[in-house]
């Protein structure tokens, strides 16, 4: 097929560019801009990046419209009903399901990588108890790249494999010595007889004087939710890990800079918010009072777990985690959970308004994914937290895949400049 197109005219001067069009396995064609400065001296211009494709990836893909999501070509549906996060790990890192003996090496590689330098636990002695745990996780992975810095050539395959592996490994670590942290309680080393959940959940909640028992249905109920949060394409915190990562940074530096942008309630710290949000709401009786302040732009009040920059549809992570809530608090012996019942007449209220309607306001991972961490006997100060560690390998994936590109150039967007004219300097006798 004869290349792709678009014609450029400036109207005013006359002059005309052919702009290269470049397309994907699926989704929409991309435009290649790269000559519009040289051939017409303009920027385009796209704050926040609603319309911009940033880089050409092959981890996973999104249609918004559609509601769909697939990493590495496999439905998140068929992944969350069949596979585990090790499992959904090894093939967002390496594009291919394992074989079992793959399988088997890689939870080995993992599980051999879960303690971290004794050193790194002093670190927390440095946080007051109340300290965010969010800024506890993302300081101490900052950290990491002190004690990694000799031993990272991030143009050396083997030395990415095994930042790989350490991160991965060490961040359910890390959170859980965090927690511990904040209870004052001693911190509880991993266990290598553990699956990944069921050591996270041993860390979390195991107390010296007694045996703890890791409850299987809240392992894989985590493991679940840690499927659906793995990997999201460009969003925010992938695209701050490979802008930093772009600079040639240490990668422990960039991970870092990707847990600070999920902190924010427009991103992963919305899970959080979600809880607050109902607990403010507190009774169904309340929710039209609430849906009229998300809709009055005078309040700042937003319906947090609503809306999404890309699902003009159901997310289908939300519908996942909503069915498995309905089974996880059954058999957790919590089917009594207001908090979840006010979530699903919210759901069915604001769907019924036409200002969420019109706008294509539909639950979004955050929504539903509190309940079951609150079910879990997760603080809602750690939610984050536990999107922090499932989304650590979708950063690494998508930090390797841009490093180990030979045309990786330094992320540096250009402006539309609005501010003063130039102007001569004024002694500060004469302003
Ligand atoms: C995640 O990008 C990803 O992929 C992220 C993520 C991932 O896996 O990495 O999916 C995870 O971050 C999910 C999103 C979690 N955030 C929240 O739930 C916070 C609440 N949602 C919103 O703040 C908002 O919907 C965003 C931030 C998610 C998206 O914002 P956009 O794309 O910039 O949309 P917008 O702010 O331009 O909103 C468009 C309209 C506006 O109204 P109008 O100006 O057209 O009248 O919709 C309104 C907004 O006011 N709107 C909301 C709303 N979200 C959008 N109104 C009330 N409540 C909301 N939640």
């Amino acid at each position: 097929m004869a290349d792709k197109k678009f014609e450029l005219t400036d109207l005013a001067s006359g002059k005309k560019s052919l702009l290269p069009v470049k397309s994907g396995t699926i989704g929409p064609d991309v435009l290649d801009i790269a000559a519009i400065n040289k051939d017409h001296g303009v920027f385009t211009h796209d704050p926040g990046f609603g319309v911009t494709s940033a880089t050409e990836s092959k981890i996973t893909y999104i249609d918004g419209d559609a509601g769909v999501l697939e990493y590495r070509g496999y439905p998140i549906e068929q992944l969350a009903e069949k596979s585990s996060f090790m499992e959904v790990c090894y093939l967002l890192l390496n594009g291919d399901l394992p074989k079992k003996a793959e399988l088997e090496k890689f939870n080995d590689d993992i599980r051999h990588h879960t303690m971290i330098n004794e050193t790194l636990l002093r670190f927390y002695n440095g946080f007051h108890h109340n300290a965010h745990p969010m800024a506890m996780v993302s300081a101490v992975i900052a950290s990491m790249s002190a004690f990694y810095h000799d031993s990272m050539d991030i143009h050396n395959p083997r030395h990415r494999e095994i930042f790989a592996h350490r991160i991965i490994a060490k961040i359910p670590t890390i959170a859980a010595a965090a927690h511990k942290h904040s209870l004052g309680q001693p911190f509880v080393y991993p266990r290598n007889d553990l699956g990944y959940c069921a050591n996270m959940l041993n860390m979390f909640f195991a107390v010296p004087c007694e045996p703890y028992h890791v409850d299987p249905v809240a392992a894989e109920a985590l493991d679940l939710l840690f499927i659906l949060h793995a990997d999201h394409e460009q969003n925010a915190s992938t695209s701050t890990v490979r802008l930093a990562g772009s600079t040639g940074a240490n990668p422990y530096a960039a991970i870092s800079a990707g847990v600070a942008a999920l902190w924010g309630p427009a991103h992963g710290g919305a899970n959080e918010a979600v809880l607050a949000m109902l607990e403010q709401i507190g009774t169904v009786e309340n929710v039209p009072k609430y849906l009229a302040m998300a809709k009055d732009k005078s309040s700042h009040f937003r319906l947090m777990g609503f809306g999404h920059r890309v699902y003009k549809n159901f997310d289908p992570r939300a519908k996942i985690i909503r069915a498995a809530c309905h089974k996880v608090l059954e058999r957790l012996g919590s089917t009594n959970n207001p908090l979840f019942e006010l979530a699903l007449k919210l759901e069915e209220i604001a769907l019924k308004d036409s200002y969420f309607v019109e706008r294509k306001l539909y639950p979004n991972v955050d929504f539903y994914s509190g309940i079951i961490y609150s079910a879990l006997g997760i603080p809602r100060s750690m939610f984050t937290v536990m999107f922090a560690i499932a989304r650590t390998v979708g950063w690494v994936a998508h930090w390797q895949e841009m490093i180990s590109d030979p045309a990786m150039r330094i992320g540096r967007p250009r402006q539309l400049y609005t501010g003063a004219g130039k102007r001569d300097y004024v002694e500060l006798g004469k302003r």
